[in-house]
């Protein structure tokens, strides 16, 4: 049993769904962790990684010991589901190998539900719907952690049936939207028919049996997809500044192996940066990567897995881009060369939506002579940052952008703005550090920099600040 189970790489598993759906709270739940409580403003703004192993999903199902399990573990990503993030949620996909998209059952299918299932259909993954906050239907009975059937049936006949009326909802809008979709307690077509898991992240029902069809029926529909590659697959989710272990990056490992000593390659603004990995950190199992905890050493990781990387030289890494690592006999210029094309891609990816048009996201926003100045801790918020800026309900031109820290270079490229146009003499810093000496000349040249904790915050109080310029 225990060889059957080191036979496959954990699948990475995706978890979708529109703003409050209950993403971060069904894994806390999962994970007896409070990922979300301590989320600013109560909203997920960055990709999140965590491990579970095989062990632990057996205890919360209360699977027997001699059942096996075929996968080592799942990896499961957190998305964020606000409108502007559609980037983010787009990469978290791309690394997946199944998904769970989470709906509300007071709500039924949102905007970024539907938006989730056009990039579901898009990438051709399987997944299971996680019907959550049962525990909302009026008179609910909490029953803690037991499987959903067991806790459908103690629920009064009330229940039972606003219970049934919205889950009747909720399937006529997936068929709306293509999708056959049934309680997986009375789906027969596993394969054809999506399975509905009903859940409360709050008082955990339905949340062993959402386990139980991870790890007992996805590995089998996608046994090809788990099998062990070589081929070192590796995207880079932030970076971060550590006060003991210096510049560090978070990475999403989807294939092989990495080791202390690699050489490997990441990719800045400036172009390719070679350095050697010093250590390999993971959080410890059921912990969330970007939650700032304790990490173990490692001196290799296998996939799948979320590590956190020590190496010099990582400061202007830009999150999404690949990690990629020199074999011995690689050509160093050509693996270079490569990365470089990564960081093409990185900021200037195609929009889907507008149909056959490239839109340079990032990269055309530079050559727009008035606006304002943009700078974020990732490539991903960066984007975000961008996309909300950009919707008609704001629209903010951009005149330049940067990753980390806020430097005194930052400020005098923003300052042209001040002769140009005063409304845009500004930078908007979202998650990064503004150094003394930014903040001293910003200060003395009439440059304003605004910071938040969130993305929105960031742009209403800028739309304040205007409203006050005019006033
Ligand atoms: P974003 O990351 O912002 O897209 O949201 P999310 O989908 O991660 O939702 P989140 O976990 O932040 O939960 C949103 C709110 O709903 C929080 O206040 C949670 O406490 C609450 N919530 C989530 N799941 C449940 C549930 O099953 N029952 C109840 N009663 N409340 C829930
Ligand atoms: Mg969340
Ligand atoms: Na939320």
């Amino acid at each position: 049993v225990a060889g059957d189970e080191k036979e496959l790489r954990a699948p990475i598993c995706c978890i979708l769904g529109h703003v409050d759906a209950g993403k971060t709270k069904l894994l806390d739940c999962i994970r007896g962790t409070n990922v979300q409580g301590r989320e600013a403003g109560g909203i997920t703004q960055q990709i999140g990684a965590t491990y579970l192993p095989a062990e632990n999903i057996r205890d919360r199902t209360s699977l027997k010991a001699e059942t096996a399990i075929k996968v080592p573990g799942l990896l499961v990503i957190d998305t964020p589901g606000h409108e502007s993030f559609s980037k983010m949620r787009s990469r978290g996909l791309s690394m997946c190998d199944i998904a769970v998209v989470v709906v509300d059952i007071t709500k039924g299918l949102e905007k970024q539900t539907v938006e989730s299932l056009h990039l579901l259909r898009c990438h051709n993954v399987s997944f299971i719907v996680a019907l959550n906050k049962v525990d909302r239907l009026y008179g609910w009975k909490e029953c803690t952690n037991a499987p959903i059937v067991e806790a459908l049936k103690k629920q009064s006949d009330d229940v039972k049936s606003e219970y049934k009326w919205r889950l009747t909802k909720v399937v006529t809008e997936f068929k709306e939207n293509g999708f056959n979709t049934a309680p997986y307690y009375e789906n027969n077509k596993k394969k054809k028919v999506v399975n509905i898991v009903p859940t409360s992240a709050e008082s955990g029902e339905g949340v062993p049996d959402l386990l139980l069809l991870l790890v007992r029926w996805l590995p089998d529909i996608i046994t090809d997809k788990l099998a062990y590659d070589d081929t070192i697959e590796c995207t880079v989710l932030e970076v971060n500044e550590h006060k003991d272990l210096g510049t560090t990056v978070d990475v999403v490992l989807i294939n092989g192996v990495l080791r202390q000593g690699d050489q490997v390659i990441v990719c800045t603004k400036q172009g390719p940066v070679t350095t050697i990995i010093r250590d390999l950190l993971t959080p410890h199992p059921m912990k969330e990567l970007k939650a700032k905890g304790a990490y173990k050493h490692h001196k290799e990781v296998r996939a799948a897995q979320g590590v956190k990387i020590v190496a010099r030289g990582l400061q202007y890494a830009m999150a999404g881009t690949s990690l990629i690592v020199v074999k011995p006999g690689d050509d160093l210029r050509q693996a270079e060369a490569a990365a470089m094309q990564e960081i093409d891609m990185a900021i200037s990816t195609t929009d889907e939506n507008e149909k056959g048009t490239t839109t340079q996201e990032v990269s055309s926003i530079m050559t727009c002579k008035e606006g304002i100045y943009v700078q974020a801790s990732s490539v991903g918020t960066l984007e975000a940052i961008i996309a909300h800026l950009k919707s008609s309900s704001v629209d903010i031109p951009v005149y330049d952008w940067n990753l980390g820290p806020v430097y005194k270079q930052d400020v005098m490229k923003a300052s042209a703005m001040l002769k140009r146009k005063e409304e845009y003499a500004v930078i908007l810093a979202f998650d990064v550090k503004v150094m003394p000496e930014a903040s001293a000349l910003a200060a003395e040249s009439g440059l304003k920099i605004i910071t938040a904790d969130t993305v929105y915050r960031l742009v209403n109080i800028y739309t304040e600040h205007i409203k006050g310029l005019k006033e």
